[in-house]
């Protein structure tokens, strides 16, 4: 990513922050909504859900530009997602639903500049998600 995209992101998720709960809830109402076939994989109460989704992307956006630091904890979320049910295609509603929320979150500061800069995190993101579960799906149950 570049050093604008990693701005783009973290001044548009700032924006977000103070509404992380109904954004969570708009996320996952969304997600449901276009991929309702990964309704059944969550088992949890889904407020407590949203606050670690929140949780986790804020951790995600303060190290884009270390990524290298972040790899233990994504792949330990990896293979923990691997255990849920989680597969590789599931990552693409799940991406289209993040960027549909921030787009409602967001109004007219969504700009094509957000939106690539969010592509970008979430591909780079789900990517290295995807590859740590294909590398080591025996440690996922
Ligand atoms: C980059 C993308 C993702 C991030 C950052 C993320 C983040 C998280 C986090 C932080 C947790 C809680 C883990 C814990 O309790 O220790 C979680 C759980 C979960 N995630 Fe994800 N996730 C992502 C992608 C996905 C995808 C693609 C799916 C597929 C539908 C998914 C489905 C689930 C499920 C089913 C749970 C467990 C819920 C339960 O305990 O009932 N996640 N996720």
């Amino acid at each position: 990513m570049t050093p604008d995209q990693i701005a783009q992101v973290r001044s548009s998720f700032a924006k977000v922050a103070p509404i992380a709960e109904p954004a969570a809830t708009l996320f996952y109402g969304r997600l449901f909504e276009i991929a309702p076939e990964v309704r059944g994989l969550f088992k949890a109460d889904m407020a407590e859900q949203g606050r670690k989704l929140m949780t986790t992307l804020a951790v995600v956006v303060n190290g884009l530009d270390n990524l290298p630091a972040l790899m233990p904890a994504v792949n330990a979320l990896a293979r923990k997602h691997v255990g849920y049910g989680v597969t590789a295609a599931h990552y693409v509603p799940v991406g289209a639903a993040l960027l549909w929320t921030l787009e409602q979150g967001l109004g007219e500061a969504f700009t094509p500049e957000v939106r690539d800069g969010w592509t970008q995190a979430y591909t780079t993101l789900s990517g290295a998600m995807i590859a740590a579960a294909e590398a080591s799906p025996a440690a996922a149950s």
